[in-house]
């Protein structure tokens, strides 16, 4: 058993709290990987664990207006700092003068995601030792049924490093995760008034209706087992 496989027997049946606490008090140089959206609930809890918080998001330049409107006020509310990472400028110029705005549509989200989100997080994962997601295993029926509460982080390790990945909210519900957020009075994304429930970038999420899987929102001219973006390679690979 690895050093990692006994923490996650250890911490499988705790509360995301506990699950936090031991994550924040194991690495110094931890961060957490904030989508603007629901995941507010990991910030609420850990501002209180720690006053040495990291945490960051990254703007694709295809965010909603709400989403970046959310960020300012997380980053008030909370008087933490946010750091926002954007993606290379020629590799956007690049896709955009060859392929066009919208070719996501055409051909996929990968490439586009690639450019936008999975290569900055690559950057900034190779400076930490762990990061913190708000994964749900309720997120996604055809790919997170699965997500551990810690898992190492074969995708993204560099070299010898390797990486831990922390999903405080596994076990929890979308139910769950909303009597939180309404409870502590934590800021929410003004999106979430509007029928939309899982949020990513404004010209690949929509509101759901009544009934609807939250996942329904996102990507959906594509098949529900390809609607990861990247950011959490591991859940597809492990599926295969
Ligand atoms: S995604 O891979 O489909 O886009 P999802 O929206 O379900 O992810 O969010 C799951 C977790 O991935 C979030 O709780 C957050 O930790 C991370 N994440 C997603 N989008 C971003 C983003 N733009 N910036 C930082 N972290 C993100
Ligand atoms: Fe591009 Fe859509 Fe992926 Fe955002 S979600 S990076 S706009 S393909």
């Amino acid at each position: 058993m690895t050093d990692i496989d006994s923490l996650r027997a250890e911490l499988e049946g705790q509360s995301p709290r506990a699950i936090l606490k031991a994550a924040l008090n194991r690495y110094d140089n931890i961060a957490i990987s904030f989508s603007g959206a629901e995941d507010v609930v990991l910030i609420e809890m850990a501002h209180k664990l720690t006053d040495k918080l990291q945490v960051f998001t990254l703007d694709t330049g295809r965010l909603h207006r709400e989403t970046y409107e959310f960020v300012e006020k997380v980053r008030n509310h909370y008087g933490i700092e946010i750091e926002v990472l954007f993606p290379d400028a020629a590799e956007v110029q690049d896709l955009v003068n060859r392929k066009g705005l919208f070719s996501f549509y055409e051909d996929g989200h990968s490439e586009c995601c690639g450019i936008r989100k999975v290569n900055p997080l690559k950057r900034k994962l190779a400076t930490v030792d762990a990061w913190i997601t708000g994964q749900r295993k309720d997120q996604s029926p055809g790919t997170r049924n699965d997500v551990p509460v810690v898992q190492e982080d074969t995708a993204f390790s560099t070299g010898d490093k390797p990486l831990v990945k922390f999903n405080p909210l596994a076990n929890w519900t979308s139910q769950e995760v909303w009597d939180y957020i309404r409870m502590s009075e934590a800021p929410y994304n003004a999106l979430h008034e509007k029928g939309f429930v899982s949020i990513g970038c404004q010209p690949c999420t929509r509101p759901v209706l009544p009934g609807q899987h939250e996942r329904e929102g996102r990507w959906w001219w594509e098949e529900a087992t390809k609607k990861e973006c990247g950011l959490h390679a591991g859940n597809l690979i492990a599926k295969d």
